[in-house]
């Protein structure tokens, strides 16, 4: 396919939302709110037979009756309606569809669904879904969903196969400040799929890193999906949580949209032979595509953990075997430097221990040892709160280390762990928010870690 055939679902420039309403708490109502209230560029058009205005906006009785272009609708109107909509909306030339009314396939309803595809096409149209919740696009400004209204921009795109969970998490990334590129429901995908959208990312300059929340794909698509991700994943990171990993979970997915689970064995080879990341919870895909979007891929295999805690060091030295980390012997003059910044009873050995002693300035200290030698390629840094390190002024250092280094034309990975309680959490918020991730138990951190490597031995970028 062609790209940019998607550029008026991503980037349109005007949009007519079929079935608007006047009443809040109805979906119609909450889309041309969301459009509104996130800041559209473009045009809205409320399309509504009965109502002259809606939130402020002239409101048109049809899409026919709209006097200018249309590139996007969105329909929000009974099953038993669309089909004429979506007539009117090829008459009047709009280019793409979105569908979020529900009552197609996923019940059985085959055909409705063939005859809107084929009817679309008839005209030219493309159509996302039936039977979602829309989509977002935060560098155009566009929330054309139900979902909630403040998506925090960032470079993370989210394609989810299930509406609700969708949704929800839309919520919860704004809660842990996870930035997002595009939200795209995906629904039944009668048209456009996952692969076509992923497609349109990885050319996509704002998205950094690409996770799908897939149930599974239309009988006959397996091979073609193989093909087209490979391709992404050249581009740029992919990580997918494939549910429906046990028999009944299959047959849920199955009843839920419609499309073939398959034998899980199958898909997890075959997300490894096209260099997808498969995550197994919907936790561990957001903290991976956290570090993505922050940090720049290791050049090499040797990681250090500087540590003031010897049970968090373990924790960690654990999750590394678990999760592909090589924590590096380090060579006698570099365990000289570390000595310099810990007491007389630390281990200047990987991981490195600083002791529940340890200030601020023993991590600047050792961190930039690490960020300053050649040998090492990425580092863990692992602290417990104690009276004597503040959490805020720790991740003060820990960016000034990094922006120091950075000034000098360095670039590794650093990914944190903090453990503690509420002033370690905004210092873990403040990290993230100044680009380097943060998470609240070291196996997080180090699962982060492991990914950005499997993607860089992928990409060739450290050699294997
Ligand atoms: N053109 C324009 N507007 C129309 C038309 C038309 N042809 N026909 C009706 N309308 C208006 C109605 O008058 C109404 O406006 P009003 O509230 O001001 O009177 C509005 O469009 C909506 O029509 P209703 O008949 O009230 O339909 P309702 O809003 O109850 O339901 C909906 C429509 C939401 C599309 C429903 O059929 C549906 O499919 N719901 C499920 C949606 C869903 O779950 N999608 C998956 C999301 S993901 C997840 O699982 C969360």
């Amino acid at each position: 396919m062609n790209p940019r055939e998607l550029e008026p679902l991503f980037k349109p420039r005007s949009i007519a939302v079929i079935g608007a309403s006047t009443k809040p708490g109805k979906i119609g109502h909450a889309i041309v709110k969301n459009l509104i209230e996130y800041g559209f560029k473009g045009k809205i058009y409320p399309v509504n037979p009965k109502a002259k205005e809606i939130l402020g906006l002239k409101a048109y009785p049809s899409v026919k009756d709209i006097p200018d272009e249309v590139d996007m609708a969105v329909i929000s109107i009974p099953a038993e309606k669309v089909l004429n909509a979506v007539k009117e909306c090829g008459e009047k030339g709009v280019k793409v569809l979105v569908v979020i009314t529900a009552g197609f396939s996923e019940v059985g309803n085959e055909e409705l669904e063939e005859k809107l595809v084929k009817t679309a096409h008839e005209y030219g149209m493309r159509v996302l879904g039936p039977n979602i919740f829309g989509i977002a696009y935060t560098p155009h400004k566009m929330n054309a969903t139900f979902g909630p209204k403040d998506i925090l921009p960032g470079g993370i795109a989210f394609i989810t196969q299930s509406g609700a969970l969708g949704i929800a998490l839309m919520g919860w990334t704004i809660l842990e400040e996870i930035g997002l590129s595009a939200v795209v429901s995906m629904g039944n995908m009668a048209d456009i799929d996952v692969m076509e959208v992923s497609e349109y990312l990885a050319e996509d300059p704002n998205t950094k890193v690409i996770t799908i929340y897939l149930e599974g794909l239309k009988p006959g698509t397996g091979r073609k999906f193989l093909e087209v991700m490979r391709k992404v994943s050249e581009k740029k990171p992919v990580i997918v949580v494939k549910s429906g990993r046990s028999e009944r979970g299959a047959a849920a997915a199955a009843s839920h949209t419609g499309s073939l689970a398959g034998a899980d064995k199958v898909y997890d080879a075959a997300m490894k032979q096209t260099g997808i990341l498969r995550a197994l919870n919907i936790e561990e895909m957001f903290d991976w595509a956290r570090a993505f979007a922050l940090l720049p891929l290791p050049r090499g295999e040797n990681a250090v953990i500087i540590t003031n805690g010897g049970g968090a060091g373990v924790m960690a030295t654990d999750a590394a075997a678990d999760y592909g980390v090589n924590l590096m012997d380090p060579p006698e003059d570099l365990k000289e430097k570390f000595r310099k910044h810990m007491p007389w009873f630390g281990s200047p050995k990987n991981p490195v221990d600083l002791t529940g002693m340890a200030t601020p300035k023993e991590y600047y200290g050792a961190i930039k040892e690490a960020l300053y030698d050649e040998r090492v390629h990425s580092i863990i840094v692992l602290y417990c709160r104690t009276a004597v390190c503040d959490p805020m002024e720790l991740a003060n250092v820990i960016i000034k280390a990094r922006d120091e280094a950075r000034r000098d034309g360095i670039e590794k990975p650093i990914v944190v762990s903090m453990i503690g309680g509420e002033d370690v959490y905004e210092a873990m918020k403040h990290l993230n928010r100044n680009g380097i991730p943060s998470y609240p138990i070291p196996e997080r951190a180090v699962s982060a870690l492991g990914a950005l490597l499997r993607y860089a031995r992928y990409k060739g970028v450290v050699k294997q």
